[in-house]
């Protein structure tokens, strides 16, 4: 444990994205059929508790061992975690009645279906809620044409496999990874890319109206305060951060009404919502705080034919030890205006260090038809050692 934690603190004092360089590939595309990710579907006309049966019956044992490696691993690394898991008998269970319908249905039919006990399938759903890193994209071509994609970093400081240089979280994620076609009287209202036996969106497409990912907000005031004041019924006048994501893609009839909806609502926790929609210019990154938006940064404005946002407020330098953005920046500006396609937005993203060692999966959408194709990421040390995060 020592010697991990002096491992970090030297890659963190000397800037690990220099140590482990950075690239701008032109070569990733396609990905090879192993890495597509399998679409599900969830019939929005079934009633909530047999919505997810499908879904949990198939990944039933990827979610059993996900929970169980939270429950044990919590108790040595994360406090916030620690605590919630000494709810997860008592507190838990009965939290699943006081969210908005339809989630606490959807969550006892999991229960219901898998057998795991309901405090541990909330659990895992607020557990997607604290622990990601990621960076999303939103750019626009020379005709007007906007596509949205994001790298989903995940699993950081979990636990580190000495054994085969991985973090043990993500490789236990990307097995949970599916696509969810939501239907509604037979046709497709939303599709997301998401985790097995998660109910929450943190990538969603609508098509013909928007596309919306979402980024932690770290280190900013209100992290966890939300989630305790709704546990504990101090406060409930709040939306859970990814909760709101799905309420405006199963409810949302125009890319500015989402918008401002997402601007408004009071959350449990401070968040990036980044929003892509069909026509030109509408591309947006929310800097958002639980009681207002701080900032909102517009596709279009000076010029902008892209917007990025990784972990941090876009209007502060990164920090030294994570700066995912600078060259993000600079690969999507060598790319150029008229590339902007599902191929050179996969190849940015599967570059370094915008794929790291945390990098489960690229998503890709286009607002406009809906299209969305998602893919497992994996970083090897094989051609050049790859940063842990
Ligand atoms: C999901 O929806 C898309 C259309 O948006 C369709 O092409 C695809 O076949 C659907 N997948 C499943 C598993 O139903
Ligand atoms: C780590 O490597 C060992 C031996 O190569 C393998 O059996 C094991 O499944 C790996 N663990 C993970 C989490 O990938
Ligand atoms: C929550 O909202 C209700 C109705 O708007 C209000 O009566 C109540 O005082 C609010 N509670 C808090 C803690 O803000």
């Amino acid at each position: 444990m020592m010697t991990y934690r002096i491992v970090i603190f030297l890659l963190v004092i000397f800037s690990i994205q220099k140590i482990f360089g950075k690239q701008c590939l032109n070569d990733q595309w396609p990905p090879k059929s192993d890495r597509i990710v399998p679409t599900h579907v969830v019939n929005l006309d079934l009633p909530p508790v047999e919505r997810w049966k499908e879904i949990a019956t198939i990944y039933k044992p990827a979610i059993i061992d996900l929970v169980d490696y939270i429950k044990q691993f919590a108790l040595s690394i994360s406090p916030e975690l620690q605590f919630l898991v000494s709810l997860v008998d008592t507190k838990l269970p009965a939290m699943a009645d006081t969210l908005p319908a339809p989630y606490g249905d959807e969550l006892k039919g999991i229960s219901h279906t898998t057998g795991i006990p309901l405090g541990e399938i909330v659990l895992y759903n607020i557990f997607y809620e604290i622990f990601t890193l990621c960076t999303s994209i939103v750019a626009e071509d020379q005709n007007g044409n906007i596509l949205h994609g994001r790298n989903l970093d995940f699993g950081l400081l979990l636990g580190w496999d000495m054994l085969n240089n991985t973090w043990t979280l993500s490789e236990k994620l990307r097995p949970l990874i599916t696509q969810v076609n939501f239907t509604q009287h037979g046709q497709v209202l939303f599709k997301t890319t998401s985790f097995a036996g998660y109910i929450g969106v943190i990538t969603g497409v609508r098509p013909g109206i928007f596309s919306i990912s979402m980024n932690e907000r770290y280190g900013f005031k209100g992290g966890y305060i939300g989630l305790i004041e709704w546990i504990f019924n101090i406060n409930r006048n709040q939306s859970f951060v990814t909760f709101a994501m799905r309420d405006m893609l199963t409810t949302s009839e125009s890319y500015n009404q989402a918008v401002e909806y997402l601007t408004k609502i009071k959350l449990t926790a401070p968040c990036y919502y980044i929003l892509a929609g069909p026509k030109s210019k509408q591309g947006v990154i929310i800097t958002r705080s639980r009681y207002e938006a701080d900032d909102i940064k517009q596709l279009g404005n000076d010029n902008l034919w892209f917007l990025i946002e990784t972990n941090y407020d876009n209007w502060k330098k990164p920090p030294v030890f994570d700066d995912r953005i600078t060259p993000c920046i600079e690969c999507m500006k060598t790319k150029g205006k008229n590339q902007v396609t599902f191929e050179s937005l996969f190849n940015v993203f599967s570059s370094r260090p915008m794929l790291n060692k945390l990098t489960v999966y690229t998503a890709l959408m286009e607002p406009a038809t809906g299209r969305l194709e998602s893919y497992y990421q994996y970083c090897r040390d094989e051609d050049a050692p790859c940063a842990p995060w």
